[in-house]
């Protein structure tokens, strides 16, 4: 790729999907630019976010990352945690050791605030792969940031696959409906990877198996989070392996043309108990409504499982 790397900053509640989005992330350098990586609670607490996001730059290689800890609950609702999926850490599977890096003593929303303030407008993205607390919060404490964001990219929400924690509600969206309105609304330009896409990016055997052959740690790593948090899709679903949902977030930044999807309407449904979080998106373009997403509905999955596999062995 010959343009400068895109630089990002990624919100996110590791999770081992988170994990392996990181990790992709920071080992390709000239496609993409970390500026800082951002936690919020969500499969776990912020206190276990923050460190297994410290864990995991340890992983790549990178103790230089900046981490941050933000918001520690959703904007108005109680926070619904995932321990049933990640297990009690969020990292369940392998053992591993507490990170020695620190954690920034910034708050990741200030860090979000100052870090749009002061780049060149439309030339950060936000990559969000948890519920979207720290981002929504940004945009109502500093309203002046939004209209220099250049996009959000982000996990969440599902229109033919519906929902994961309720039968309507996406897990990220669920945890803070409110955040995922002001951001859904706020005219920043989005692209959504709902269940619809990450369902088709499923750990199959072979592709564990690929991952555990790089014989490197963050390779076995790889395989020994997908063993563990698979078993419970697996179980629900009946299928051949788990959704390895985010990093289909980072995948797009390098690989777009691996996706497709449409640009669509989608609004966020923050009245009903019964519909909670639900991501209600115009697919077939019947109310309207102006597009405000690029909302994804499929990837080549041999592909994707292919650029993460290669990406990875780098570190
Ligand atoms: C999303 O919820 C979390 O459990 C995963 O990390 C992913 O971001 C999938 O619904
Ligand atoms: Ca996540």
């Amino acid at each position: 790729m010959s343009d400068a790397p895109r630089k990002i900053i990624i919100d996110t509640d590791p999770g081992q999907d988170d994990a392996v989005a990181i990790l992709l992330a920071l080992a390709s350098p000239e496609d993409i630019e970390v500026l800082g990586i951002i936690a919020v609670a969500g499969n776990v607490p912020l206190d276990l976010t923050q460190r297994n996001a410290r864990i995991i730059c340890e992983l790549a290689g990178q103790p230089g990352m900046r981490v941050f800890a933000g918001c520690d609950r959703p904007m108005v609702r109680p926070l619904v945690t995932a321990e049933y999926v990640h297990g009690k850490t969020g990292l369940d599977g392998p053992q591993m050791a507490d990170p020695t890096m620190p954690l920034q003593d910034q708050h990741g929303v200030d860090f979000i605030i100052e870090t749009l303030r002061r780049e060149p407008a439309q030339t950060i993205t936000l990559c969000a792969l948890g519920p979207l607390t720290n981002i929504a919060t940004a945009m109502e404490r500093a309203p002046d940031i939004t209209g220099r964001i250049q996009q959000i990219v982000l996990m969440g929400g599902g229109y033919f696959e519906q929902g994961n924690v309720t039968p309507v509600a996406e897990f990220n969206i669920y945890v803070d409906p409110q955040a995922a309105d002001i951001v859904f609304r706020s005219g920043v330009p989005l692209v959504v990877m709902p269940l619809d896409v990450t369902h088709k990016a499923l750990t199959t055997g072979a592709r564990v198996k690929a991952f555990r052959a790089l014989g490197t740690e963050p390779g076995r790593m790889v395989a020994e989070w997908t063993d563990f948090f698979e078993r419970f899709d697996k179980q629900k679903y009946g299928s051949d392996g788990a959704p390895l949902h985010d990093p289909c977030v980072i995948a797009w930044l390098i690989r777009p043309e691996l996706f497709q999807g449409r640009k669509i309407n989608v609004e966020i449904e923050t009245q009903s108990e019964l519909t909670m979080g639900m991501t209600v998106a115009d697919w077939w373009g019947v109310t309207g409504r102006p597009s405000n997403a690029l909302f994804i509905g499929s990837v080549d999955a041999d592909g994707f499982f292919a650029l993460l596999t290669e990406r990875i062995a780098r570190l």
